[in-house]
């Protein structure tokens, strides 16, 4: 078995070599027509209108081609719903529609010639005229409107279990205290660009996303197309960070560009255009107030939580029902409120919910076991549950404290002095924290079709994306151990939706949906040539199908007959035998096939249990006594995710996670100014880099679950980064007896 045991990416040699084709990387010479390029104008108010443009610096520049605005384009794009409400756009947004300004930094014009720089000469010479009225910004801006979130999306429900207001007012042990995170955006390396050319009526767009198939049936309901005359080709992700899951606003513009000139054309967006023109992680403030009895047993908890939206999308982020489930509790309240204001829409980024919810209860929970005079982690294991207390579910497994077990060995904790400002290493105060990581296992319907050529060669293709997470590696192990071949035999063609249909590429559902759907047609294709093999008169007749396996290029029956591959396909097909997986999971809606079809999202949880990965953070900081200076010279985390395929590209993935997880306690902020962002480049927007992160160490922690799905997958691609922000905030508390509740945490917080 290949499975389970460590391979490298099977697309690494090519992407460390330069020959990968990412989604951004330019046609082939000689393909499709000459392109012509695009460049963006975007708004410089917030709010108000447009009332003109002058172009005239830019009319007659050789090369220019055409600046398109709402007087062009006004009613060419047709609304459609925002994916998470049954429909595939990242923001209802319709730019170059109408003269209204609703956000900073919309697309206000689009400018087309015949090289990339002409354009954003030419769009930069732009000159935009508005009548402007007041914007609301973020959080207490006046005219920002505070709604329920079950006003605004149908499906949500708070919680609420016994009298956790009285519960709290009873206990002696509480704390309430208000936890804030801030705007982050997306930066992948690879920006969010387009490429979209037409012949005669099809249309082809080359765009680096998450999902094709929302991209394909959303641009078609944009335009008024025939979903099959569009096709949507997304080569690998140059990142994402949970950017690029659905139809982004200025795809359709690109489309409608090359339509009215005949010529493909390519937009790559500036980098401080892509902090507006898509999502980014929205500010949130929750205020949790926690009650314990003297055994350090929850006896209340109450998670208030406020997030940002836009005016114009029901989005907004849910992760109450995950902080409400986590601990034994028998009084619960939690309510849930968006707040909408005049920016764009926001959108999922890794860990949606998990990051900034998890930093409010876990650094919550440290603080009642300082308060307690407990250690922490046994303040959670005194607190452990295997069901829910919401609804009383089992979880189909509960490893939380075998990860806080593992990864307390593996760190070290045990040396941890239980008072803060206890251990000094020169002028560094040192400190540990700890907090958990928890996530919800999704999954969803996906087909998928497997060759199997007479010579061995195998194929595996479906429209799902490699976004760095290396499906594609194990597509390419399963496919081998399953139809016994060797991983390099197997091809895998992916991100095209002319190949069958596949969901997104997210909420780390891609391994637990595609893995189970790749198990299902490599039992399909065994089955059929089982079946060959052992009718009346064939090679292997009289033996059972069942018992026959596919093993290094042959059919190989129990009792050690062997039927080579070569012979055994051609009893089928002189050339392959070729199928179609289409998976439903447990739980997964009768009609998930035709919504995947359609290019719905349909991510299933399970609904008869809470079915969630696991993980413990440990963090060990160092704040400078004098300059206030905060490093984090360790990571540990353990993690127990169900089974683990690969385990390589699984801990690479966790480790990228926790030093991700780094930036969100220490650097990543977008700085809001009045309605805009003030500092939208790599310049100023602090990500961490390799000097930062020291010393990142993550163990697996065994998880069988044989409830979650066939194979037992949970899924981690969102597991790593959540609750090291928490574990950072609470060893600077041990290192300093400083609480800090609002994210980043800086050097001025450390100095005051
Ligand atoms: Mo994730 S940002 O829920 O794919």
């Amino acid at each position: 078995m290949v499975l389970g045991t460590g391979h490298s990416r099977v697309e690494g040699p090519a992407k460390v070599t330069g020959t990968a084709v990412y989604a951004s990387d330019p046609p082939p010479p000689g393909t499709g027509g000459r392109v012509a390029h695009a460049a963006l104008v975007t708004s410089a108010i917030a709010r108000g209108r447009i009332t003109g443009f002058d172009l005239s610096g830019v009319r007659d520049a050789p090369g220019l081609l055409a600046v398109f605005t709402h007087r062009e384009f006004a009613g060419a794009i047709a609304p459609v719903r925002h994916l998470m409400a049954g429909g595939y756009v990242n923001s209802a947004h319709r730019p170059l529609d109408s003269a209204a300004i609703a956000y900073a930094g919309q697309i206000v014009a689009l400018v087309v010639a015949e090289t990339a720089e002409i354009a954003e000469a030419a769009a930069l010479a732009v000159r935009v005229s508005y009548e402007e009225e007041p914007a609301a910004g973020g959080f207490d801006s006046p005219g920002a409107e505070t709604v329920r979130l079950a006003v605004l999306k149908d499906r949500h429900a708070d919680v609420r279990l016994g009298d956790a207001d009285a519960a709290l007012a009873a206990s002696p042990h509480r704390v309430e205290a208000r936890y804030e995170t801030p705007i982050q955006h997306h930066n992948p390396i690879e920006l969010f660009t387009t490429r979209c050319a037409w012949e005669g009526d099809r249309l082809t767009v080359h765009e680096p996303t998450r999902f094709v198939g929302a991209v394909q049936h959303g641009l078609a309901a944009q335009l008024g197309l025939d979903p099959a005359k569009v096709r949507v080709v997304s080569g690998l992700i140059g990142g994402h960070f949970g950017a690029k899951f659905a139809l982004s606003q200025h795809t359709a513009l690109v489309a409608l560009a090359a339509r009215r000139l005949g010529r493909p054309v390519s937009l790559v967006p500036t980098r401080r255009q892509c902090f507006t023109i898509a999502t980014y992680r929205p500010e949130t403030r929750h205020d949790i107030r926690l009650a314990a009895d003297a055994q350090g047993r929850l006896t209340a908890l109450v998670h208030e939580a406020e997030v940002v939206t836009s005016r114009f999308d029901p989005f907004a982020m849910e992760g109450a029902d995950v902080t409400a489930s986590l601990y034994a509790c028998p009084a619960i309240r939690t309510e849930e409120r968006a707040v909408r204001v005049d920016r764009n829409t926001p959108g999922p980024m890794r860990a949606p919910p998990e990051l900034p919810y998890l930093f409010a209860l876990e650094s919550a929970m440290d603080e009642m076991a300082w308060q307690l005079g407990l250690d922490p982690i046994d303040l959670r294991r005194r607190n452990d549950t295997a069901t829910d207390p919401v609804s009383g579910k089992p979880f189909t497994s509960r490893p939380l404290m075998a990860c806080f077990e593992a990864g307390a060995a593996a760190f070290g904790w045990a040396r941890r002095p239980p008072r803060p400002g206890a251990l000094r290493e020169g002028p560094w105060r040192v400190g540990l924290g700890c907090a958990a990581s928890v996530r919800p296992v999704k999954i969803a319907a996906a087909t998928l079709r497997v060759r199997l050529a007479a010579d061995g060669a195998a194929e595996v293709a479906a429209a799902q994306h490699e976004i760095g997470n290396g499906i594609t590696t194990l597509l390419a192990m399963g496919a081998a151990d399953w139809l016994g071949v060797p991983v390099a035999g197997v091809r895998v063609r992916l991100g095209d939706t002319a190949l069958p249909p596949a969901g997104i590429s997210g909420g780390s559902s891609t391994t637990t949906s595609l893995m189970n759907a790749l198990a299902l047609g490599c039992g399909q294709v065994r089955g059929r040539l089982a079946a060959a093999a052992t009718a009346p008169g064939a090679p292997l007749a009289g033996r059972a199908p069942q018992g026959l396996r596919l093993w290094e290029g042959a059919l190989v029956a129990p009792d050690g007959a062997r039927l080579p591959l070569a012979e055994a396909v051609r009893l089928i097909d002189p050339e392959a035998v070729e199928t179609l997986a289409e998976f439903v999971p447990r739980g997964g809606k009768p009609d998930a096939l035709q919504a995947l079809r359609e290019g719905h999202i349909g991510l299933t949880l399970a609904d008869d249990a809470l079915s969630w990965a696991f993980g413990a953070q440990f963090a060990e900081v160092h704040v400078h006594s004098e300059t206030g200076e905060i490093r984090v010279p360790r990571l540990t985390g353990a993690f127990a995710a169900g089974q683990v395929l690969n385990p390589l590209t699984a801990l690479s993935q966790l480790k990228g996670g926790m030093i991700w997880g780094l930036g969100s306690a220490l650097l990543e902020e977008t700085v809001l100014d009045g309605a805009a962002y003030r500092n939208p480049d790599l310049a100023e927007y602090l990500v961490p880099t390799c000097a930062d992160a020291e010393t990142v160490e993550a163990v697996l922690v065994p998880d069988p679950d044989a409830r979650v799905n066939p194979l037992g997958v949970k899924g981690l691609g969102e597991l790593g980064v959540i609750g090291v922000n928490a574990a950072i905030a609470n060893a600077v508390y041990h290192a300093t007896g400083r609480r800090r509740r609002s994210l980043p945490i800086r050097i001025e917080d450390m100095i005051a």
